[in-house]
Order: structure tokens, then C-alpha cells, then sequence
């Protein structure tokens, strides 16, 4: 079903991203062996992925980053497929740890694929974990190809610790496939057939508003078609989309609220927005604290820079939702914070293993 929030498995059901489809297959023909898949919230990173491993056979591993963190995970689904052997009774975590490293850096043969959606959300040593593998990939490697998917990419090149001084790994290793907003025609077509397939039609105008309100963010679409399609009028299911983003926006740290609060009022360019944030935080913010701010959003693609050097926020519905933010209430989160932990706080990211 075209409206299913679920990612899409076969390509017909996969609108829009033929191009995107074609730079994957690359991977066959000499692209890699590091591969970033990368994409806002909401993209179709894993519909894409999907549909191009299904395509496949089944030369290749998928592991969900965000529900199986630790390296352990990553270690047994290799174990299961029979690509590390298991050493039986004795053999200790350390020695598991070495032998995936070993197998990427040792495989010849037929190319293999090892997929880590969300890949940013491992736990510290699944990003260990992943580190090794890369840096053998890419130093030593023969026939496995190591793909990674993340929306948030500058935080997964943060992690594994690349292009930091003494680390192995640079940008320049991965082969990205970067995901954009669908074409509009791809946009309004699947709008338009996935209601039809639930027994819905709306006016060409209403679709046409839609596929603007919400960007042509694919997984936008899916949530708006099958509000309406249970009913909701339009003008309900553009509320509840920007509910939904609000309730992620709260989750990020509360400075970067502020910030994103600040950009979507208008102050995009940097020194405006630095003075728009301090005379909300009502103090003098350095420079340092200030560029910490950015990053964070930057990180998670949330906020993109322009050619011009304006700020944009990247999803339109996360753009309405930050205008709604009260700063009130984000200031008072965030004076309870600094006298709670002595400190503003970034990432609630909770690296456990
Ligand atoms: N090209 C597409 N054609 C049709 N439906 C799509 C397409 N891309 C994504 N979808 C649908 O949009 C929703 C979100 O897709 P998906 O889960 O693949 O995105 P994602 O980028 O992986 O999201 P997240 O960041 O939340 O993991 C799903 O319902 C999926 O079926
Ligand atoms: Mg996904």
C-alpha cells in the first residue's frame, strides 16, 4: 500500500527516485566500498536502500542502527549469515570484535553489502565497531561494502572520528547518495495514487497544496494521505503534521530550539541570528557556543547553509513548527538545565554500550 507508513520494499512502489536508484547501483560498478546514504527526517532513505537490496539477492546484511545499537548486534547478524564463524565455547568478545574487522578487511570474492540504517544511533562501541570496519573497507578491504545511512550524517562523520587529526577516515572515502525532496511530479502522483488506492480523489488544487505545504517530503505525504483518507479534513492533517514536528523539535537541545525558533522568524544570516538569540537568551553568547549551536542543527541536516550564507531550515513543516516554539518555555528548560548540570547542554544522546 502506497500509503503505509512502513519504508517501501519494490521498486514500483518507489516514486521519484530512479536517479538516486541508479547512483546506488555504482556500488557494483566501482563506487565505494564506503557508502553514505544520507537524507532529512521523512526522505525515504530506507525505502531507497530497500528496494535496492531487494533487488539483489542476498548478498548483503541489514542491520537498524536505532534498534540494534550495540556491536554485538551488528556482530550477530554476520554470525547468522555465516560470514564470521563462531569460535564456539571460549571465545571471548574481544576475539568476535577482531573477526568481523578481519572479515572486512580479508573477503575477496563476490561483493557483499553490510547496511546500517541509522547508523549514527549505535551505541559508542557500535560506532567503534563500525570505525574498524570502515577503516578496513576502505584500507584493506576486498569484497564487502559497507553502507551507512543516517539523518544525521555530520553527526555519524563526528562519531567515527572523520577528518580529526590522527583518525583514519576522510570525507573524501565515502561514496554519498545524498536524498533530496521527490520531484513534484513523482510528489503529487504518489499523493494522488495512494488515496486513490484507499478509494479517496481530491481536488487537483488540494493535492497541489499539499505537496507544497509539506515540501514533497515523501514520508509528509504518506502521513497527510492517510489522515485524509480516515477522515481528517486537509486543514487538520497540516495541524498534526506541525504537532509532530514540534514534539521532535523539543527533543533537540534547548539552545538549538531557540536557534531554529530565531531562523524560522527570519534572522537567517549568521550575525542576525547570534543577536536574535541573545537578546532572547538576554546575554552575550560566544562565538564558540554560538558556531556549537549551528552544528548541532547542521549536523542533523535540520538547518542547511545557503550559497548566500543564510540559514534555511530544511523541512518545511519543521519550519511552521519552530515558529510556534514559545521561548518562554525554552528558556525556563534551559535555565533549569544550567543549574541542574552546569552547562547548556547539547545532545541528549545517551552513548551506552
Ligand atoms: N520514493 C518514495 N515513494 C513512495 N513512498 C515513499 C518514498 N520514499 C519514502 N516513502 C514513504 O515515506 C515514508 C518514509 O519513508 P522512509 O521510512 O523510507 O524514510 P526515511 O528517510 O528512512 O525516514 P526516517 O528518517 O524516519 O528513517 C514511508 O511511508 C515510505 O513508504
Ligand atoms: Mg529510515
Amino acid at each position: 500500500m502506497l500509503l503505509d507508513p512502513a519504508p517501501k520494499t519494490k521498486r514500483e512502489e518507489l516514486y521519484g527516485r530512479d536517479r538516486e536508484l541508479w547512483q546506488l547501483s555504482l556500488i557494483d560498478r566501482g563506487a565505494g566500498p564506503l557508502v553514505l546514504v544520507s537524507g532529512i527526517r521523512r526522505i525515504g532513505k530506507t525505502s531507497l536502500v530497500k528496494v535496492f537490496l531487494g533487488e539483489r539477492g542476498d548478498d548483503h546484511v541489514f542491520v537498524d542502527g536505532s534498534t540494534a545499537r550495540r556491536w554485538t548486534d551488528l556482530a550477530n547478524a554476520l554470525l547468522e549469515k555465516g560470514l564470521v564463524e563462531d569460535s564456539g565455547v571460549g571465545g571471548s568478545d574481544s576475539s568476535l570484535f577482531e573477526r568481523v574487522v578481519e572479515m572486512a578487511r580479508r573477503r575477496r570474492g563476490k561483493r557483499f553489502l553490510l547496511v546500517v540504517d541509522e547508523a549514527h544511533e549505535m551505541s559508542r562501541s557500535g560506532l567503534r565497531l563500525l570505525e574498524e570496519i570502515a577503516k578496513a573497507v576502505v584500507y584493506e578491504g576486498g569484497g564487502v561494502h559497507l553502507v551507512l545511512v543516517s539523518s544525521a550524517p555530520g553527526l555519524l562523520m563526528d562519531y567515527l572520528g572523520v577528518d580529526k587529526p590522527g583518525r583514519a577516515l576522510r570525507t573524501t572515502h565515502f561514496y554519498e547518495v545524498r536524498l533530496g525532496p521527490l520531484p513534484r511530479d513523482a510528489a503529487t502522483e504518489l499523493l494522488r495514487d495512494g488515496l486513490r488506492e484507499l478509494g479517496v480523489s481530491l481536488p487537483d488544487t488540494v493535492i497541489e497544496k499539499a505537496v507544497d505545504f509539506f515540501g514533497a517530503i515523501p514520508g509528509w505525504l504518506v502521513f497527510f494521505g492517510r489522515l485524509v483518507a480516515e477522515g481528517a479534513s486537509p486543514e487538520t492533517a497540516y495541524r498534526l503534521a506541525v504537532d509532530e514536528a514540534l514534539e521532535e523539535i523539543r527533543r533537540l537541545a534547548p539552545r538549538s530550539q531557540l536557534l531554529l525558533h530565531v531562523i524560522a522568524k527570519g534572522y537567517d544570516y549568521w550575525k542576525a541570528a547570534k543577536q536574535a538569540l541573545e537578546e532572547l537568551e538576554g546575554k552575550p553568547i560566544s562565538n564558540n557556543g554560538f558556531r556549537k549551536a549551528v552544528l548541532h542543527l547542521e549536523r542533523r541536516l535540520i538547518i542547511m547553509k545557503k550559497r548566500m550564507g543564510e540559514y534555511v531550515i530544511t523541512d518545511p513543516v519543521y519550519a511552521r513548527a519552530a515558529l510556534k516554539l514559545k521561548p518562554e518555555e525554552v528558556l525556563s528548560l534551559l535555565s533549569r538545565r544550567r543549574r541542574g548540570a552546569g552547562g547548556v547542554g547539547g545532545s541528549s544522546r545517551a552513548h551506552n554500550s
